[in-house]
């Protein structure tokens, strides 16, 4: 039994040796700091190709969200050592100016060549960071133990069944009870935590493409970053949107979404932060 449990820790550490947990932790905390501190410089090495992007639009990292220093009351980070991926998820609640923030960062095993970032405040879908961070509160996030995880392709297949529901109302989706999400600040368990209130009732005709992962086994978690058309009512163009998924034995548990709404306040509904089924 050793040898054989020796020789797949071997495989495992060599497979993803350039991007440890070790490495990808160094690296969304570097960010985090850079981002408390509002200096983008102090972060890792970028690659000579480096691209950022805000709300999926190229953007400049000297002039964007990080180079304002912000007081960050909660971070949760994905480390994805398969892809070179993480995701991190930040909640600043300061009355002067809150967000919620989601970064994903691809690197090369050194340097980083990649950071997506969505920024989300007054005017975006459901936004109210107060709400996202008490709901957020009530969840228990913690590590799966060891016997516990599921693999990869039991965690994507989860985050994506919810993605395939949205194109086709047959699409079985391996709902959780109880399962909650969380958009923008508005949560559907906010009336029973016990229930399943992931699916009030979705569309079917919705196709979301473009979709990016950062896959974490120990956090049992998959965020995929995707284009998103009809989640903004005023455009035609798929919506900047972000889904976090955290997986428990194969099913979905919580949801957490970031998405913008460029140019149309509350995605075309305004400053409202009722929807039906929420
Ligand atoms: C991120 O969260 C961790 C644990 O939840 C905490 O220890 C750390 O200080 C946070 N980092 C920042 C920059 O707020
Ligand atoms: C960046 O450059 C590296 C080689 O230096 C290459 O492997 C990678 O594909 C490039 N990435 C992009 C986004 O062009
Ligand atoms: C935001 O969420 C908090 C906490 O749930 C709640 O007390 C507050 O009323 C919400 N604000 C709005 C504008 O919905
Ligand atoms: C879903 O299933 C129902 C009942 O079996 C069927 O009538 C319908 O055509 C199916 N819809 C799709 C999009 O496949
Ligand atoms: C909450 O949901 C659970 C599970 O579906 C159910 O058993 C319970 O009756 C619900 N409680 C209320 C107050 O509706
Ligand atoms: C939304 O509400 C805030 C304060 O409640 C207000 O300052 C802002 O102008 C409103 N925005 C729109 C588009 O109505």
């Amino acid at each position: 039994m050793l040898p054989i449990l020796f020789l797949s820790f071997t495989i495992a550490a060599t497979a993803s040796e350039k991007c440890s947990r070790t490495f990808l932790n160094d690296a969304t905390d570097a960010y985090l700091g850079a981002q408390s501190k509002g200096v983008y410089t102090s972060m890792f090495s970028f690659a000579e190709n480096f691209t950022y992007t805000e709300q999926f639009k190229p953007a400049n990292i000297a002039s964007g969200i990080l180079s304002k220093a912000l007081k960050i009351d909660h971070n949760r980070s994905l480390l994805d050592t398969v892809l070179c991926t993480t995701f991190t998820e930040i909640i600043v609640t300061d009355p002067s100016h809150p967000y919620v923030i989601g970064t994903r960062m691809e690197l090369d095993g050194q340097k980083i060549t990649k950071m997506e970032t969505l920024v989300t405040d007054e005017g975006d879908w459901l936004f109210n960071a107060t709400g996202y961070a008490y709901y957020n509160s009530l969840e228990k996030w913690d590590p799966i133990p060891e016997d516990q995880r599921d693999s990869r392709e039991v965690i994507k297949a989860a985050g994506d069944a919810y993605f395939n529901r949205f194109a086709d109302a047959n699409y079985t989706v391996p709902w959780g009870t109880p399962c909650a999400r969380l958009e923008g600040g508005a949560y559907t368990g906010s009336r029973n935590l016990t229930a399943n209130t992931c699916n009030l009732g979705l569309p079917s005709t919705i196709k979301v493409v473009d979709r990016r992962y950062v896959i974490d086994e120990e956090l049992g978690a998959v965020d995929i970053y995707v284009g998103f058309p009809g989640l903004d009512r005023a455009s035609k163009e798929p919506g900047p949107d972000s889904h976090l998924f955290r997986v428990e034995k194969g099913k979905l548990r919580y949801i957490h979404t970031i998405s913008t709404c460029e140019g149309h306040p509350g995605c075309g509904l305004g400053n409202t932060t009722f929807v039906p089924g929420l």
